[in-house]
């Protein structure tokens, strides 16, 4: 994979498992464990000896894993990784030896940093996307929006701190490409051989950095009159109408249509704050873009999308916030 196309595959997944291994017997399940829980992809971090057989291991047998090392702190230890089959390399800091190393070799990297110093030094390395660490120690999201300021461009793997109670706060972040973490590969369970555990951690984590939220429902309707009518009658229910051209809103939680539109009884609107991912997430269980559904803001992001599957005779409608 490119760099472009690493970092594309890492936002549209949104969790980057930072994985500590001490035997690598245990690397091939690990790895299935979390295919299974839609998580194709781990950091196995150079903080045991099992890291470099573990990278090699899954590597072979599972070639669906795109599997990177952490905690590379040197050329070296980089080489050691990409030879053993890592497909990129993370440190928890900066070393203009390793990235040099890397960009001679074209290996995607995403070093270390938590202030605007060791920014600026990831630019002029000619780097666009860093890992921010440790992330909650560090200032965690509001740090992140600060930085936004005079690094507009700059996007963001954050990492350290991070879990299933604060983990929506990092997927709403706009400058967060992805979220890494231990929480759902933790020692212990390894250890242990707790794969099921971990393939419904990788699950939840999943579902957790959609941010969906149900906000509204869609009520088709044949035409305009009997669109009022229903809308007159929810009235009554101590909701302010607000006419609108193709269907009128109840408050913001219902949407009745002056025709009939998507979905045979009516939608079911979702928000979630990047619908990108979120198209890529619900496609893996199904669910394909209604094209000429889709809308864009300014900046090109998809704001509103239809899938064409229907849930319950109700179409599903994404909407970005
Ligand atoms: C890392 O190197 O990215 C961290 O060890 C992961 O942080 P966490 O264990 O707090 O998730």
């Amino acid at each position: 994979m490119t760099k472009t196309e690493l970092f594309k595959f890492f936002h549209d997944l949104a969790i980057v498992p930072v994985v500590k291994i001490d035997d690598a017997a245990k690397a091939v399940p690990l790895a299935k464990a979390m295919i299974k829980g839609g998580i194709n992809t781990a950091e196995i971090t150079f903080r045991t000896d099992a890291a470099e057989e573990a990278i090699r291991r899954i590597s072979e047998a599972c070639p669906e894993m795109v599997v990177g090392a952490g905690t590379v702190i040197n050329p070296s230890l980089a080489e050691k990784a990409v030879k053993a089959g890592a497909q990129f390399i993370v440190s928890a800091g900066l070393n203009p030896e390793t990235v040099r190393w890397c960009n001679e070799h074209d290996v995607p990297c995403c070093p270390g940093v938590c202030t605007p110093s060791e920014i600026e030094m990831g630019l002029s390395l000619g780097l666009d996307t860093l890992k921010f660490f440790p992330a909650e120690t560090s200032g965690g999201v509001k740090m992140l929006k600060d930085l936004g300021g005079p690094f507009p461009k700059l996007k963001f793997m954050t990492t350290g701190g991070i879990n299933p109670a604060n983990v929506q706060d990092y997927a709403r972040t706009p400058n967060v490409m992805a979220i890494g973490g231990s929480w759902m590969v933790k020692a212990d369970l390894i250890e242990n051989e707790k794969w099921d555990e971990i393939t419904r951690l990788c699950e939840e984590a999943l579902r957790l950095v959609q941010c969906m939220e149900l906000v509204h429902v869609g009520i088709n309707t044949a035409d305009a009159a009997e669109a009022k009518k229903v809308a007159d009658t929810f009235t009554a229910f101590g909701m302010t109408l607000n006419d609108g051209n193709s269907s009128i809103f109840m408050d913001k939680s219902i949407e009745v249509m002056k025709s009939p539109f998507y979905g045979a009884k009516g939608h079911l609107a979702f928000k979630c704050p990047d619908l990108e991912r979120t198209v890529s997430y619900l496609g893996k269980k199904g669910f394909t873009v209604k094209e000429e559904s889709v809308k864009y803001d300014a900046k090109g992001k998809m704001k509103v999308c239809y899938f064409n599957e229907e849930v319950g005779g109700f179409a599903i409608h994404l909407v970005k916030g």
